[in-house]
């Protein structure tokens, strides 16, 4: 280090002062300023190297001397701080600029969601029997042979399994082809008066117009001391007309077969020119079925049906491809909402 002298290092303290000045100004970011204050006031900054040399001046030397590095100190310290402002302050200023909000663009709005068209008549189908006193029962999907067939009088063998394609899974388990076999595992467990509906989701290898391989079933069952077939016709019938809300709904109860009732009856309602849509089969439960689940046929009668949901809604909103309800196009199920 060069000797130190008195008038010397003033001179250099006023150059170091203005030095650090225009490198503070210069500096355009927070690190670039931090970096030019280690070199002015760093441990072995430009300052404090002046700092170190008072100790080789007199003692009559070293007050004055000292006492002017601490202004410079003190003038560094206050520029360096009103530079961080001012950077601080700019890149503030510009995240405002840059996150600007264009408030007389128009609003996003919220994407509310709807119940599916499918959905909301399930709903509906549930709140207009619940109206005319009958409860809500469930059951598996996954079902056993047992169940979707054997105790609907229904055999192994027996023809009538030919009219259901059925999906069967592993294990000799099928998807239910039908909702029927509710009715046998809630009879299973609850003892006649039973007055239920159990709707939900069944299968089977089909698909045209009128027809999906996923669809809705929702099974009725009323047992009691006397309850007839002329009961299933007036309880459909009520049924209909609240569904539809109207009084002159063209119905049918066309003779059919079913191999769980005697006897039996499927639902037609008229449709497009002239014809006929099927929305269920009924009857009146066969005396095989209550005795395979222990009720006594001479006791107790009922009748139960299986009517098709999605056929209803096809027919409310005027729908012509059953397929369209479970296309999940948009465009389509916003009509319904
Ligand atoms: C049955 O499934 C009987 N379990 C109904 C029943 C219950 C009869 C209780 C007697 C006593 P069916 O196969 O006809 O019957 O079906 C009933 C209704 O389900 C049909 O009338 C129709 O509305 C609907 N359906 C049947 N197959 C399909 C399908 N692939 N897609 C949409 N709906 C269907
Ligand atoms: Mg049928």
């Amino acid at each position: 280090m060069p000797p130190f002298f008195f008038e010397d290092s003033m001179s250099d303290l006023a150059m170091i002062v203005s030095s650090a000045r225009s490198e503070f100004e210069g500096c355009a970011d927070a690190a670039a300023l931090e970096n030019a204050k280690a070199r002015y006031l760093g441990k072995t900054g430009a300052l404090t190297e002046l700092l170190k040399g008072l100790g080789r001046l007199s003692a009559a030397e070293r007050p004055a001397a000292g006492a002017a590095i601490n202004v410079a100190k003190k003038e560094l310290e206050a520029a360096l701080n009103a530079r961080r402002a001012a950077i601080a302050e700019a890149n503030l200023t510009q995240q405002l600029a840059a996150d600007a909000l264009d408030v007389s663009l128009p609003g996003r709005g919220r994407g509310m969601g709807t119940l599916h068209p499918l959905s909301r008549t399930l709903e509906r189908v549930e709140t207009l029997f619940h109206s005319l006193g009958f409860a809500v029962a469930d059951g598996p999907e996954i079902e056993d042979d047992f169940h979707n067939f054997t105790a609907l009088n229904t055999p192994e063998n027996h023809p009538a399994r030919s009219m259901q394609d059925t999906f069967y899974v592993e294990g000799g388990m099928v998807l239910r082809t039908h909702t029927s076999p509710i009715q046998v595992r809630y009879m299973e467990t609850h003892a006649p008066p039973i007055k239920i509906i159990a709707p939900g989701r069944v299968y089977r290898v089909d698909s045209d117009a009128t027809h999906s391989p996923m669809f809705h079933q929702v099974e009725g069952l009323w047992i009691d001391r006397d309850v007839s077939f002329a009961d299933l016709k007036a309880t459909i019938g009520e049924f209909l007309r609240r569904f539809f809300e109207r009084d002159d709904l063209q119905v049918r109860f066309r003779p059919s077969f079913f191999p769980f009732t005697e006897p039996s009856a499927e639902i037609d309602m008229a449709f497009g020119d002239g014809g006929w849509l099927e929305i269920a089969g009924s009857g009146q439960v066969h005396p095989n079925v209550l005795r395979a689940v222990g009720i006594d046929p001479e006791q107790y009668q009922g009748f139960a049906f299986g009517v098709g949901p999605d056929r209803l809604a096809m027919l409310r909103y005027g729908v012509n491809d059953l397929r369209l309800f479970y296309e999940n196009d948009l465009r389509f199920l916003r009509q319904f909402a």
